[in-house]
């Protein structure tokens, strides 16, 4: 049997929503073996999130991409970075495209370029993993009503998808000229610990707790497939052991339901959670719609079964009762 490889790894954007929990996840569960795990993040606005570890193996760089990979990369030997650093909320993107333009490709390419030549200087076998999303194939009435799957067209409808699909595009040029080892992983909209409140979840409690309208866009039919931040993670700890250099992974929670509808939920839950004399759900506040919002999101997951093993663990009135508690908890 093949003994199981030894890394050492850049996380990038660790202090941000999913890079934390991934971060978490691998020191929680033994996820990966390595000598080294480096978090390079630039501290925005978003990146709320700290590692506590007394421990050498785990280094923070607070900085950019564009600054920092190259000598990361060459000082840790790197050979295995997880690409999460980038610009993500959808609204922010349409007031203004630059830093999602300039984050999610120039410096995601920077990244890769640095890979690139270290690990060819220095003879290292790399992987690049590359953490996409769903929104890079559009609505699902874009794509015939067929759920999306590795074969899926792009078809981005906001400039953060585009800045995704585009990084996706500078990452598939790499591996056919380059042969740059990497892994494209597409996921689903997470929830979980940790999320900044201008993500819809962390926003409607903290509304609910502040006892603030819950602004909905449009009737809030757009429906959305949601998965528990974890079973992301698993995903991607599966697609790095299991995975094809080469391949698309997609990840998805099995669960698509309506904006209204989880809020609904979540506001549910908070009222358990906190004996609440009138339900929370009387705070929601329609308003206009996003320009060029997406109507439905849908994943076939089923390459990352059949060739990873994985599937979506999480039942969402499950994950989302964790979610809810943890967030009144850090209240
Ligand atoms: N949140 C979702 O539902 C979801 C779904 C699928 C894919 N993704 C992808 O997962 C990744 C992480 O998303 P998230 O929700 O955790 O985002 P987030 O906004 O919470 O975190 C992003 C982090 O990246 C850092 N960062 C941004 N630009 C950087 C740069 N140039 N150099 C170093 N660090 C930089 C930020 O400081 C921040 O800590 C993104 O690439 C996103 O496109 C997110």
């Amino acid at each position: 049997m093949e003994s199981e490889r030894i890394y050492n790894i850049l996380v990038t954007g660790g202090s941000g929503f999913i890079g934390w929990n991934f971060l978490n996840y691998i020191f929680n569960n033994n996820a990966l073996k390595y000598n080294v795990v480096v978090n390079l993040d630039a501290g925005d606005y978003s990146a709320i999130n700290r590692i506590n570890l007394n421990t050498e193996k785990y280094k923070f760089y607070s900085g950019r991409m564009k600054d920092l990979s190259e000598s990361i990369i060459e000082n840790y030997n790197i050979d295995l970075i997880i690409n999460f650093a980038a610009h993500t909320h959808v609204d922010n993107s349409i007031k203004g495209v630059y830093d999602f333009v300039s984050n999610n490709v120039l410096e995601m390419s920077v990244l890769m370029e640095n890979a690139r030549l270290i690990w060819k200087k220095k003879n290292i076998k790399g992987l690049f993993v590359q953490i996409s999303t769903d929104e890079v194939f559009g609505s699902l009435e874009d794509q015939g009503f067929i759920p999306f799957n590795e074969y899926t067209l792009h078809h981005p409808n906001n400039p953060y998808s585009a800045s995704k699909s585009a990084a996706e595009v500078m990452l598939r040029s790499f591996m056919h000229t380059y042969n740059f080892p990497s892994i494209i992983t597409n996921c689903s909209n997470n929830y979980g610990f940790g999320q900044h409140n201008e993500k819809l979840i962390p926003k409607i409690i903290e509304n609910c707790l502040n006892k603030k309208t819950i602004p909905i866009y449009g009737d809030g039919s757009q429906c959305r497939d949601w998965i528990y931040v974890d079973d992301h993670c698993e995903g991607i700890i599966s697609a790095i052991k299991k995975g094809k250099i080469g391949n698309s992974y997609l990840f998805g929670g099995d669960k698509t339901i309506s904006n209204l509808e989880i809020t609904k939920k979540i506001c549910s839950i908070v009222d358990k959670e906190t004996n609440a004399l009138s339900p929370h759900e009387s705070l929601i506040e329609f308003v206009t719609d996003r320009l060029g919002h997406d109507k439905t999101y849908l994943v076939d997951y089923t390459r990352s079964f059949i060739d990873l093993g994985w599937f979506p663990k999480t039942k969402l009135d499950f994950g989302l009762e964790k979610t809810v508690k943890w967030y009144l908890n850090k209240e």
